[in-house]
């Protein structure tokens, strides 16, 4: 019987689906320690963002049964995907599953910071009434810089552009002929956005994207969405330009480090945040789920000998 490990829990339904096509699901979770030679016993390995599948953990699993691990979620930044694929072990995610949910939570940071309904929630709770102060701004007729046109930021445009905004974007793949919206080198984009949302991974090799220098040129009061990777920003020079008014407002799912420790940004009144839950919609993990059991299926049709 082919064995999988659900690490990090998986929509209930998607269990019941592998189970009832006959694969065994052990729904349990091992930690950093643990994991490495529990792996041995297992074919395929499903994880959310809380396992670290490292070089340690892949080389404790050697010799084992491993054959896959698919990351449920978009974001393959938790896996040493080159080792992993060094060992013959491949790696899988689910791109298709989360980028409206995504989407719709970019939407709802930048209400929450353009009607001040985040600092309204805190402050109300305080007994305070600030109606002269919370004067906010339309979304409506401002411009939306995305940086990183895939999925994600598609889905973004659209609902952005039926709220009446116009949006430019970037991508480090450059002009996407099919797309309508206009393309703007990164610097003119930082230059020329009212809001900015970011949705691109955390590159490594270069660092963060969005610094001091990429601040500087940006708009003063510009709003900057980040659901992508905390480290894409800086959050020293975040906290610096939301102190100098340079950014009017962030909104912000996702950290340098999480949980995150750093109560500086997170208490900004000009700050509106959420624990990384741009896919923790249950339509989301439906079809995350969905698309778990599909790339199961799929990979162990085509390697029915290996496995
Ligand atoms: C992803 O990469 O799919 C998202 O960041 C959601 C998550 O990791 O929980």
């Amino acid at each position: 019987m082919i064995r999988v490990l659900t690490n990090d829990g998986l929509q209930k339904g998607a269990i019941n689906k592998l189970t009832s096509l006959g694969f065994e699901v052990v729904n349990n979770h091992y930690d950093k320690d643990e994991l490495g030679t529990a792996l041995k016993e297992f074919d395929i390995l499903v994880i959310r963002s809380a396992t670290k599948v490292t070089a340690d953990i892949l080389d404790k699993a050697q010799g084992g049964k491993l054959k896959l691990i698919i990351r449920a979620g978009v974001g393959i930044d938790n896996i040493d995907v080159p080792y992993a694929t060094q060992k013959g072990v491949v790696v899988k995610n689910t791109p298709n599953a989360s980028s409206e949910s995504v989407a719709e939570l970019v939407i709802g940071h930048m209400f929450a910071l353009a009607r001040f309904i985040a600092i309204s929630n805190c402050t109300m709770r305080d007994g305070q009434w600030n109606k002269k102060k919370y004067e906010g701004i339309e979304l409506g007729g401002k411009t939306l810089g995305i940086v990183g046109m895939g999925r994600i930021g598609k889905a973004l445009a659209k609902k952005a552009e039926a709220l009446g905004m116009k949006v430019v974007y970037n991508d480090i793949f450059g002009k996407q002929d099919e797309l309508s919206y206009e393309f703007l080198e990164l610097d003119d984009l930082l230059k020329s956005s009212d809001f900015i949302s970011l949705h691109v991974p955390y590159d490594k090799e270069k660092g963060s994207l969005i610094g001091k220098a990429q601040f500087d040129i940006m708009k003063d009061g510009v709003y900057l969405i980040n659901c992508a990777r905390g480290k894409v920003v800086e959050e020293a020079a975040l906290l610096e330009a939301l102190n100098n008014g340079k950014v009017a407002g962030a909104g912000i799912d996702v950290f340098e480090e999480e949980p995150t420790k750093n109560e500086a940004l997170v208490n900004h009144p000009k700050v509106s945040v959420t624990p990384h839950i741009g896919a923790a919609t249950k339509e989301a993990q439906e079809r995350i789920g969905e698309e778990v059991v599909t790339t199961i299926s799929n990979f162990v049709t085509n390697n029915l000998v290996a496995i």
